[in-house]
């Protein structure tokens, strides 16, 4: 039978491969016949073809490495599992890891790919409420891969969805919602599909500083449909190695919860969705603390 997850001739880039899901999806990447060009700021652990030193909130780095990728030979897949949790690192370095470099990166691949070329990358859960934060998204968009008018936005108060200051959920909405938009734009002028992941708790170096950003018990209670656990790295490594293969053929602009079913349940009211949010005196402290971090009252 016809193995439509083998990788093999395939040579695929993947960005936070040394850590978490991108280490578990560029090993399967590698076991299904890939040539893993592994991208982190630090050096993974395990051997691949070739490793890239990258900081993802420099600009010009991104537009070097993907220069310098593409000149080496034929890309076929990208897989940007990079990320920042929220608070514990500067709000604009989360926005860009997570988000503008995210977009910038795959912007600049997509040049160099073409039909049965894919894109898979990583949002979360925490996107969940895109929706609620439309104007805000689009407004952040807009900027397309302007990273110091996006910054100068960012320092505006937005007070009337007041989430925003969470910027990591902020820019889970805005990968979301880009890719939603990329694959009507891109897929249909080159033929590159792109989709995006949101998962939900997953056991990687990042789940500890969740819990520690959370209220005590905040993880115990979090709704985990399959078997009360979280998810395991290579449980969104499959998924996304599947969104990249030609199992995939069809599927352009899907963002898939890979969270057990966590999502869906919270947005069909099976779910009390309550428990997991913010008390508003929270979101006003976090609103303080960003316009303290970008000097304004
Ligand atoms: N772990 C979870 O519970 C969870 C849930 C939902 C979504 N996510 C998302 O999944 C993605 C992967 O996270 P993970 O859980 O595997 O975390 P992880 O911390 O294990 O891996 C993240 C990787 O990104 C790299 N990275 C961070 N900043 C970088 C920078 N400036 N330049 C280059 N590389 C950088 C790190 O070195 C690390 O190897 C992230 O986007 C995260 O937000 C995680």
């Amino acid at each position: 039978m016809q193995n439509l997850l083998d990788y093999t001739g395939r040579r695929v880039v993947v960005t936070g491969a040394a850590s978490g899901m991108g280490e578990a999806t560029a090993k399967l990447a590698k076991e299904q016949g890939a040539e893993v060009v592994a991208i982190d700021i630090r050096k993974p652990a395990h051997d691949f073809a070739d490793y890239k030193e990258v900081d993802l909130r420099d600009k010009q780095a991104v537009q070097d490495v993907v220069k310098e990728i593409a000149g080496e030979g034929k890309v076929h897949n990208l897989f940007y599992c990079a990320g920042l949790p929220g608070q514990k690192f500067p709000d604009f370095d989360v926005i860009v890891v997570n988000f503008l470099s995210l977009r910038y990166m795959s912007e600049l691949f997509v040049e160099h790919m073409g039909v049965g070329d894919a894109i898979a990358n990583v949002s979360s859960g925490a996107s969940l409420a895109y929706l609620a934060n439309m104007g805000n998204v689009m407004e952040l968009l807009a900027f397309n891969n302007d990273y110091e008018a996006s910054f100068e936005w960012l320092k505006e108060p937005r007070r009337t969805v007041p989430d925003w200051y969470e910027p990591y959920s902020f820019s889970k909405q805005c990968s979301v919602v880009w890719t939603l938009q990329a694959a009507a734009n891109f897929t249909m002028k080159t033929g590159v599909r792109i989709n995006v992941t949101s998962p939900g708790p997953t056991d990687t170096a990042m789940m500890p500083t969740f819990v520690e950003n959370q209220r005590e018990g905040f993880f115990d209670e979090y709704p985990k449909p399959i078997e009360n656990r979280n998810s395991r790295p290579e449980e969104q490594a499959w998924p996304l190695l599947f969104l990249g293969s030609p199992a995939a053929s069809y599927i352009s602009g899907e963002n898939l919860f890979t969270d057990g079913g966590t999502c869906a349940g919270m947005m069909t009211g099976v779910i009390d969705p309550t428990p997991m949010m913010a008390d508003p005196s929270e979101l006003e402290e976090r609103r303080r603390r960003a316009m303290e971090e970008f000097g304004e009252d």
